[in-house]
């Protein structure tokens, strides 16, 4: 989604902006620009397409601005094109403005501003605020007032920063539902929509909060509500180091994040294991985990790949808790009028911690009166900072847009929290430690699995000119199926289904021919019977059949076309295991496709417009 960076201070902006915006690449856009104030006057660039194409665009320009924001932008209002590009400036040119966001009575505002003669560049939401902040401020020529007033006239959401060429040693940003994390660092300020933008040059930052904006000169920096009340901010540290956004020798993002997982699902789980109990430890819900024990319903609500982790959760936490839990989309949840009463708690998942729907599921939740629990990657997001108690973890930065080790992190803190809550009811110690101990050899499974990416990488090549897939699994490997169609889906632009097996010969069996290939997740489990006489199905249809199968299962080689083995291991973890194999069919197939693997078209990694 769109992404924002500013920068006051003694140093030339440019090179820092551009810096901040490739840091920013990963979340996707369509197009980019920056502004500066150089010798008293406003400096605007943008460009449709790549950072790089901006970058060269700038070359040999010389421009000793100080103070400067840029954007990149994912269009909402008006086609991706150099002039919806953001920053965007006012008729007299004085202010320049980046925003992340939507305004929702932007056509109301155009309205009363075009009848004042205001004239308008582009089919943005976004044109519309820095003309009303250019006509409050011919009122009394105070760029902070002007802004004020402006921002107290949206209805909507907004991160947004801006500048003005009368007052060049102020830069001014806002927020109200887009993150905003500032960046603080000696006599220089930086502005950003995400801390990666900005952590090479500090690790000191402080978050805004909704109907928040700081005032920041290069000596000091001043936060107050948009209404006009003193705000006092914690500075924090970010926590990760710089080589942990960084390629670190592979090719793509999405490589490097498949490679980490046995090092990030080690760090999920890091701590968090009591071996001699037989149970684990999640401080960020110890205080509530008696009323998640005793509620009568857990309802988990989540996006996109957090939300087929969700899936499992269910699973996981109906078999060895028994409390009762239903998942739904945060996008349905909050449009809704879900029943919410005193029994039931709330948890919703999110990598970001800024997806827009999930955060307006977090706050309808708390509106009913709901415990909402929170299970993120980033810290210190918006829905970490929002919710009542929660779990991080601990990942690290994911930038590929196809999420994958966040997957297998939040499956791993999921299983933790069903062991916690299983031996405060009904589990022994016994069989806890036995879980303790699969828990334990998670990382090496994952390594051995990783070893057979050379024989993926030959599978995908023999799938490169198909135009569909389906994905079969059952029970706890069904979200597993759903989550690998979706990761074909969003970087091959192959159309892929993930389907309950059993539930193919209701519809899918149609499609299948010998054109059709069927990923079936085929583990030795409670199902294995079963997910045979669904492959047997396949067969005499024709279609080409891929088996996830356990190690040592001969007898599926004589049923499929190809195998990709994963060890033998406990049912209630494998999903962390059946997901590889196909986070590497999809990466595969997507590179041999010639697609953009990091930036994946139309796709944003943090979707914080609804
Ligand atoms: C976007 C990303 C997905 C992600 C989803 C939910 O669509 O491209 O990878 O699963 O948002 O994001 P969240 O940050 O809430 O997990």
């Amino acid at each position: 989604m769109c992404g924002i960076v500013g920068y006051i201070g003694n140093q030339k902006s440019m090179p820092i902006l551009i810096g901040g915006l490739k840091r920013l690449e990963y979340r996707g856009y369509d197009s980019a620009g920056i502004a500066t104030i150089c010798n008293a006057k406003l400096v605007i660039n943008k460009q449709k397409g790549k950072i790089s194409e901006l970058e060269s665009s700038l070359r040999g320009v010389n421009n000793d601005g100080t103070i400067g924001i840029g954007h990149t932008r994912w269009a909402t209002h008006g086609e991706p094109n150099t002039i919806n590009a953001h920053p965007h400036a006012c008729c007299n040119r004085k202010f320049a403005l980046i925003h992340n966001g939507i305004i929702e009575n932007y056509a109301i505002l155009k309205k009363e501003l075009l009848e004042k003669k205001h004239q308008f560049e582009s089919q943005t939401d976004t044109e519309v605020l820095v003309h009303l902040i250019e006509d409050y401020y011919k009122q009394r020529s105070d760029f902070e007032l002007a802004v004020r007033k402006a921002l107290q006239r949206l209805d909507g959401t907004y991160g947004i920063a801006v500048i003005c060429s009368d007052e060049p040693d102020i830069l001014i940003t806002a927020r109200n539902g887009s993150p905003i994390v500032l960046g603080i660092s000696d006599g220089e300020y930086f502005v950003a929509s995400d801390p990666t933008a900005i952590v090479a040059h500090t690790r000191q930052v402080s978050y805004l909060d909704d109907n928040e904006m700081a005032i920041i000169n290069r000596s000091k920096m001043v936060i107050k509500t948009i209404d006009d009340r003193p705000v006092e901010k914690r500075v924090e540290q970010i926590a990760f180091d710089l080589e942990k956004i960084e390629k670190g020798g592979y090719p793509h993002f999405m490589l490097k994040e498949i490679m980490e997982q046995p090092q990030t699902v080690y760090d999920s789980m890091r701590g968090r294991l009591l071996e001699e109990e037989g149970t684990a430890k999640l401080g960020g819900i110890e205080h509530e985990i008696h009323s998640l024990l005793h509620s009568g319903r857990l309802l988990f609500s989540a996006c996109g790949t957090s939300w087929h982790a969700a899936l499992i959760g269910e699973y996981l936490i109906e078999e060895y808790v028994r409390i009762p839990v239903e998942v739904e989309y945060a996008s349905e949840f909050r449009y809704r009028n879900p029943i919410i009463d005193r029994n039931t708690v709330v948890a919703v998942i999110s990598q970001s911690g800024e997806t827009a729907d999930t955060l307006a599921a977090v706050r309808e939740a708390k509106r009913k009166g709901a415990k909402v629990l929170g299970i993120c990657n980033v810290v210190g997001s918006t829905i970490a900072r929002e919710t009542d108690a929660g779990v991080y973890l601990h990942a690290g930065p994911e930038i590929g847009v196809a999420s994958t080790k966040a997957f297998t992190s939040q499956v791993t803190v999921l299983a933790l929290m069903t062991l916690l809550l299983a031996r405060m009811s009904a589990m022994s110690a016994s069989v806890g430690r036995t879980f303790v101990k699969d828990f334990k050899q998670l990382p090496e499974q994952i390594e051995k699995i990783l070893k057979s990416r050379e024989l993926i990488k030959s599978i995908a090549d023999r799938f490169v000119h198909k135009s569909n897939f389906l994905y079969l699994g059952r029970g706890i490997n069904f979200p597993v199926a759903l989550e690998g169609a979706l990761k074909m889906k969003e970087i091959s632009y192959l159309h892929a289904e993930g389907y309950p097996a059993a539930e193919m010969k209701h519809g899918p069996i149609a499609l299948i021919d010998e054109n059709m290939p069927v990923v079936v997740i085929a583990t030795k489990d409670s199902t294995y019977e079963k997910i045979i006489s669904n492959i047997e199905e396949v067969r005499a249809r024709k279609g080409k059949i891929i088996a996830i199968a356990t190690e040592g299962d001969d007898y599926i080689k004589t049923k499929v076309d190809y195998v990709i083995y994963v060890p033998q291991f406990s049912e209630f973890l494998t999903p962390i295991l059946t997901i590889i194999p196909l986070q590497l069919l999809a990466y595969y197939l997507a590179v041999k496709r010639g697609c953009n693997v990091d930036q994946p078209r139309n796709l944003a990694k943090s979707v914080t417009v609804e």
